[in-house]
């Protein structure tokens, strides 16, 4: 019999039954008095999870036209711009950017490294920024970056609002907007929070809100925060056709994230990660990402001499679990799995067993059951 496939890639992760089940539901007309109860509880869930004065807006889309959303909204052509970039979705918002008319300029580091603290603070103070933009989970590398100490110094520029991608990041790593200085959040639907692809989420504190309002009449249609305002206040009104059955999944999701309390799922996140990168480096594999900057939604596993990355996850497919390849110039060389959202104990340990019996069928014979002990005693703790 074929094993049956976990997909333990980076997004889309993990389906819960429960909200499956959501998007399986007969569809009803988006004025439909129950329907815009539910919008409005989602967005007054967003806004409350996530610490907001603001506004939460859900659009259907993907990630990246979050990223535009949350871009278009706080700056206009010509406005000096910041992007901080710890890998490929970095690099993406400064294209992004560029392409927009801004004037860019990029702070990158090295793969698996961040851009020092310090740094942003210097090129703060040398230059009138309207916005800094970083990510902050970069799928590409692994890393997490300080948010919160970003936010400490972003917070003493009264001129310069900092925008996070928490695409790979938001319902797993800590993100309360007004207490942290995330004046603007984007992410998507189908990581941490554990729903299919097709939702962009963004949302604006009140710093972002002031500046969209500064701005007057912007070019973008679909992703102009005005125009979804009203809509998000009352769901009743119509701008655009709402994605009736994502957003009862995200509501089914939000529910998942109150009963399971949104600090716990922080923790659990971190001792998950913990015991899978532990597991992983027991069974010889290295993690690209600096110790302490380490994201705790995904790890980018460098394969050790003699593994070839195409037969590896083509045998781990056979195994039952798909896991995604390097990015850039890592690409060949490492696999990219995620441990994030709604996942339990049973994906963890059926992952490393089937990455142990992967190597073994690759010639790596001693490796049965050392990563699942590790991992086993690891999540014990
Ligand atoms: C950190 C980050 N930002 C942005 C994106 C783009 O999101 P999407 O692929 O949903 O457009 C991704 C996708 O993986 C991502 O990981």
């Amino acid at each position: 019999m074929k094993n049956r496939k976990l997909v333990m890639i980076p997004g889309p992760t993990p389906v819960a039954r429960s909200i499956q089940d959501q998007m399986g539901r007969e569809t009803v007309a988006f004025g439909d008095p129950d329907f815009v109860k539910d919008l409005k509880e989602v967005v007054n869930d967003l806004k409350e999870i996530f610490r907001t004065k603001g506004e939460a807006f859900v659009v259907a889309g993907t990630g990246t036209l979050a990223m535009e959303m949350g871009i278009a909204n706080v700056v206009k052509e010509g406005d000096n711009v910041l992007v901080i970039s710890h890998g490929y979705f970095g690099d993406r918002y400064a294209e992004i950017c560029q392409r927009k008319g801004l004037n860019v300029d990029v702070l990158s580091s090295e793969w698996g490294t961040i851009v020092p603290v310090e740094e942003i603070e210097k090129k703060l103070s040398e230059k009138n920024y309207k916005a800094v933009t970083v990510t902050h989970v970069d799928t590409s590398t692994g890393v997490c970056a300080p948010v919160a100490e970003i936010g400490e110094v972003v917070k003493k520029y009264e001129d310069t609002v900092l925008v996070v991608d928490g695409v790979c990041a938001t319902a797993a790593e800590p993100e309360y907007l007004d207490e942290m200085g995330i004046d603007v959040l984007i992410t998507g639907s189908q990581k941490a929070f554990g729903v299919a692809p097709g939702l962009a989420i963004v949302l604006a504190g009140p710093k972002a809100l002031e500046r969209r309002k500064s701005l007057g009449t912007i070019r973008e249609y679909y992703i102009d925060f005005e125009k979804w305002i009203p809509i998000m206040n009352d769901p009743s009104k119509y701008f655009g056709t709402p994605a009736v059955n994502m957003i009862w999944a995200l509501q089914e999701s939000l529910r998942l994230i109150k009963d399971e309390g949104v600090e716990n799922r922080y923790k659990r996140h971190i001792k998950v990660a913990r015991a899978m990168q532990a597991a992983l480096e027991a069974l010889g594999f290295k993690i690209l990402a600096e110790k302490d900057h380490r994201a705790v939604t995904l790890s980018n596993v460098l394969y050790m001499d003699g593994i070839e990355d195409a037969e590896f996850r083509k045998v781990l497919a056979e195994e039952g679990v798909v896991v995604a390849g390097g990015l850039g110039a890592y690409a060949g060389k490492m696999f990219r799995l995620g441990h994030m959202g709604n996942i339990d104990t049973h994906y963890l340990v059926s992952t490393i067993s089937a990455i142990e019996r992967t190597l073994y069928r690759l010639g790596k014979k001693d490796v049965l059951g050392k990563g699942v002990k590790v991992l086993t005693e690891e999540l014990a703790k």
